[in-house]
């Protein structure tokens, strides 16, 4: 498998050249846009990895999974799905055209940024620091990495420069789809998006997932079945936004991308993937890795259709 991996790292390594790392948080800019690695956790616990897989980024919207997992055990799909919708958006991440024409000012799903500032509401806590904290917990118990922590840099490039996501916070407030104190709830979100990981970590937390929501290494269930599967299905349709539909023609499994240029796909009943290469492409999926997951999905008959 190694070998494989190399191989697919190495046939793949000129995508880098084709995409930008992101800006609009200026940290991020300093990212290396040549790096490029994977990681895999199957379900018997072997690890297989390549390329620049020590790589270390911020989770960005890798955490609205976890997010949306901590959402539904705290306060259950009713209410959940009363403040966000399960629809691809077919837009960018950071839209909020729908936010004004469509579904009540409902956002139309959990991993837009309304979507996912919303989620991070509705997570138990009488505060931001609260919210922050029961979602963090959630992210180390599924990583099985106790040392997980925020990359500070990121968090105040993120709250200084973040005024997008400010106005759709507001908006959300003005919709009473947020009922919380609107910087709050915001600083919550800016600090789950600047977590630092490796692709070890997100591989891990991914094989969780493939597991039912059970730990393949200590056979604990920390996510229960039915958000297991409300997860993986809002992943397939909406986890890379406006190139989603492409993504599960090209590759095939639920999958979750973050500007830091990680892209968490689920493999159900066989095992977790992680690829990090922070070179986006237009849509804010990491072009490099898409390309490794495309070529990996072929070689070893991933797609789950
Ligand atoms: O809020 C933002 O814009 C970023 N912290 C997260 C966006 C993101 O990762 C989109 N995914 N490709």
């Amino acid at each position: 498998m190694e070998e494989l991996l190399k191989t697919i790292i190495d046939n793949n390594r000129i995508w880098t050249k084709h995409g930008k790392v992101a800006s609009y948080i200026p940290e991020l800019a300093k990212a290396n846009p040549d790096a490029l690695g994977i990681h895999i956790f199957d379900l018997e616990c072997n690890e297989f990895y390549a390329g620049d897989y020590e790589t270390a980024f911020t989770i960005q919207s890798v955490s609205k999974v976890i997010t949306l997992i901590c959402a539904l055990i705290d306060k259950g799909k009713e209410a959940v799905f009363s403040k966000v919708g399960t629809e691809p958006s077919a837009d960018p991440f950071n839209s909020i055209i729908k936010l004004e024409t469509r579904n009540s000012h409902k956002p139309l799903n959990p991993f837009i940024n309304a979507g996912a500032i919303a989620c991070t509401s509705l997570v138990s806590g009488d505060n931001g620091i609260e919210k922050f904290e029961r979602v963090i917990e959630m992210v180390k118990k599924m990583a099985n990495n106790p040392n997980i922590q925020v990359n500070f840099n990121v968090y105040q490039s993120e709250k200084l420069t973040g005024n997008t996501n400010r106005a759709i916070a507001y908006y959300l407030k003005g919709a009473n789809i947020i009922e919380r104190d609107v910087e709050d709830v915001l600083d919550a979100y800016f600090k789950l998006c600047s977590i630092e990981v490796t692709v070890k970590d997100v591989a891990t937390i991914a094989a969780v997932i493939a597991n039912g929501g059970i730990t393949p290494w200590s056979n604990e269930r920390i996510v229960p079945k039915e958000v297991n599967q409300i997860v993986q299905a809002i992943m397939m349709t909406c986890g890379l936004y406006d190139a989603s539909g492409e993504f599960a023609v090209k590759i095939g499994v639920p999958s979750k991308s973050g500007v830091g240029g990680c892209i968490m796909s689920v493999v159900p009943k066989k095992m977790g993937i992680a690829v990090v290469g922070p070179a986006l492409d237009e849509s804010g999926n990491s072009i490099g890795g898409k390309k490794v997951l495309e070529e990996l999905s072929e070689k070893l008959n991933l797609s789950i259709f």
